[in-house]
């Protein structure tokens, strides 16, 4: 077994250590706190890296990696991974999303406690030898109306624990359903509904180009007056001046800020020295439960990962859940192989690659198929450096349009694979299935029912249906010593179009491939190595 090398270049939890220094495919090293240009210079030694948020995978450390197969940040956030790159480079990277809910929504909660009641700012006053009880009035939060943005895994912990301290919760979330925010007893309503109604406001989405300053000068004039927000999800989603702005202008009453746009915000941070404003550096998942179910998590991962290829949570490829794995997988060597025929069959520059799943490969995520395929087909044109992570991003910036579609209609097959490639001079449609023994086959090629193993090398023979052909091929490969293992042939009508499908023990020359498509009734002969 080849043993992968991997460095944890942050401080990780032993227990996840231990869990990757004894996986026999994984040798380990731990060195925390390198330089950017330390880490540049050994990186490209390690097959895997393993960060939590101190360590900024950037583009240059990614691409000093020249073995480097996988990133994993044991947390949620990857915004400290440059994963555009990592894609590009055919690199997974890998979050542990879970490990760390409970611990932040908790935080979020005891911002809100302190908030309404000013512990910092008392614990400070106090420490500093005042006692000024009537400086610290607080606000009682049952009865108050939370409005929540995001109800994802943290949001709903949330909503759970606000409603134990019986506020009335309401919630933002365009990707969720009125049903499941009912089960969460949540009610769900717009964004200007929050603002307008919420007496706190808690963030629970993750930063994206919408939710890039969501909270700004304009939303914060629509907002209740005396409102409080608590941001432990992402700085930058608050614009953290129109905040400042309109805590002076009385309409929000105090902050708790967990996260900052520049962490640590920088020394003009409008929002530092406010009194109103109080603030965690970048806490929301520091409990030693959470930093233990991330480690473990990410250590996990890359033992599935080195010791079967198996990938997990990875935010730039669809990951196979493990009990749809042994169902998938063999659809998995189907898609790439079917890829890698049809892109020596077809001619010209791929424009278009047009997926259609049937039968039983409607009920699954036909995701990773599709990036099979898609492997299969640019490898053919790329070369070795393709895999399933880049795939997709090598077909998006060569402009090569993929749609995939799904029908649970069977077609003679319980579950059949339809690939169309478009190219400048024309297309290719194939159809493939999985027999027994997870052996991929091809079931159609163009209009023919055909059938052959999609393995080894292949000739793709285009004849007119006529008798001898068969003979013909047969006497060719034969003169020339090439032992065929298997013949394939389909038509539609007697008579008209044939093709053949033959499976063979070595590949013949350019020059026999000529005199091949010379022979009498032959149109065209195609050589495939699978
Ligand atoms: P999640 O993906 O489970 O949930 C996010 C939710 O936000 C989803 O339900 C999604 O539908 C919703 N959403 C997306 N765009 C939205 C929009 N424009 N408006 C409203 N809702 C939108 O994520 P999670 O695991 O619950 O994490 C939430 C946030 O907390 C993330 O930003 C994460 O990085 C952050 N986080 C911070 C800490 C910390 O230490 N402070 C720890 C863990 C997670
Ligand atoms: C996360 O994304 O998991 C949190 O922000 C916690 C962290 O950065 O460690």
């Amino acid at each position: 077994m080849n043993v992968a090398r991997v460095l944890v270049s942050d401080k990780l939890s032993e227990t996840g250590v231990k869990i990757l220094k004894q996986c026999p495919a994984i040798e380990v090293d731990v060195k925390t706190g390198l330089p950017p240009e330390e880490l540049i210079k050994i990186i490209p030694q390690y097959d895997g890296l393993v960060v939590r948020s101190a360590t900024k995978v950037t583009k240059e450390i990614i691409e000093a990696g020249a073995r480097l197969k996988v990133i994993g940040r044991a947390g949620i956030g990857v915004d400290n991974v440059d994963v555009r790159a990592a894609s590009a480079k055919g690199v997974v990277v890998m979050n542990t999303p879970g490990g760390n809910n409970v611990t932040t929504a908790e935080h979020a909660v005891s911002m809100m406690m302190a908030l309404s009641r000013q512990i910092p700012q008392a614990t400070a006053s106090v420490r500093a030898g005042k006692w000024e009880k009537n400086k610290f009035m607080g606000v009682e939060l049952m009865g108050k109306t939370l409005g929540i943005i995001g109800i994802g895994r943290i949001g709903s912990l949330v909503v759970k624990r606000a409603r134990g301290l019986e506020m009335r919760v309401i919630a933002y979330d365009p990707f969720i359903s009125h049903e499941a925010a009912e089960k969460m007893g949540v009610e769900l309503v717009t964004l200007d509904d929050v603002y307008a109604r919420a007496d706190f406001i808690s963030i629970h989405t993750p930063k994206t180009p919408e939710t890039t300053h969501l909270l700004n000068a304009d939303t914060f004039k629509k907002m209740k007056k005396g409102v409080r927000i608590i941001n432990c999800a992402r700085g930058g989603i608050i614009d953290e001046a129109a905040l400042a702005r309109a805590i002076k202008d009385k309409i929000v009453a105090g902050a708790a800020l967990d996260v900052f746009e520049n962490e640590p915000p920088e020394p003009g941070n409008p929002l530092i020295g406010l009194e109103e404003v109080i603030y965690t550096p970048h806490l929301g998942a520091a409990t030693a439960e959470a930093q233990e179910n991330v480690a473990l998590a990410v250590a996990e991962q890359f033992a599935d990962f080195f010791t079967s290829g198996l990938i997990r949570n990875a935010v730039n490829v669809p990951s196979v859940d493990p009990e749809q794995l042994p169902v998938i997988r063999p659809y998995l060597w189907l898609g790439e192989r079917m890829g890698s025929f049809i892109a020596q069959v077809a001619q010209g520059g791929v424009k278009e690659v047009l997926i259609d799943y049937f039968g039983g490969l409607a009920e699954i995520d036909q995701r990773p198929i599709t990036q099979a395929i898609l492997k299969g087909i640019l490898t053919h044109y790329v070369g070795q450096s393709v895999n399933m992570v880049n795939a997709p991003f090598l077909a998006e910036s060569r402009g090569i349009v993929v749609k995939a579609t799904a029908s649970t209609q069977k077609r003679n097959f319980a579950a059949l694979v339809g690939l169309r490639l478009v190219t400048e001079k024309g297309s290719v449609y194939v159809e493939g299935t999985v027999f027994v023994g997870d052996e991929p086959r091809l079931v159609k090629l163009e209009k023919f029912l055909i059938e052959a193993q999609l393995d080894g090398t292949l000739l793709v023979v285009t004849n007119t249906d006529k008798p001898g052909v068969i003979g013909h091929i047969g006497t060719f490969l034969g003169d020339h010593n090439i032992n065929i293992g298997a013949f394939n042939l389909g038509r539609a009508e007697a008579g008209g179009l044939a093709m053949s499908i033959v499976n063979i023990d070595s590949a013949p020359t350019q020059e026999q491939l000529k005199l091949l498509a010379k022979v009498e009734n032959i149109l065209d002969v195609k050589l495939v190595q699978i």
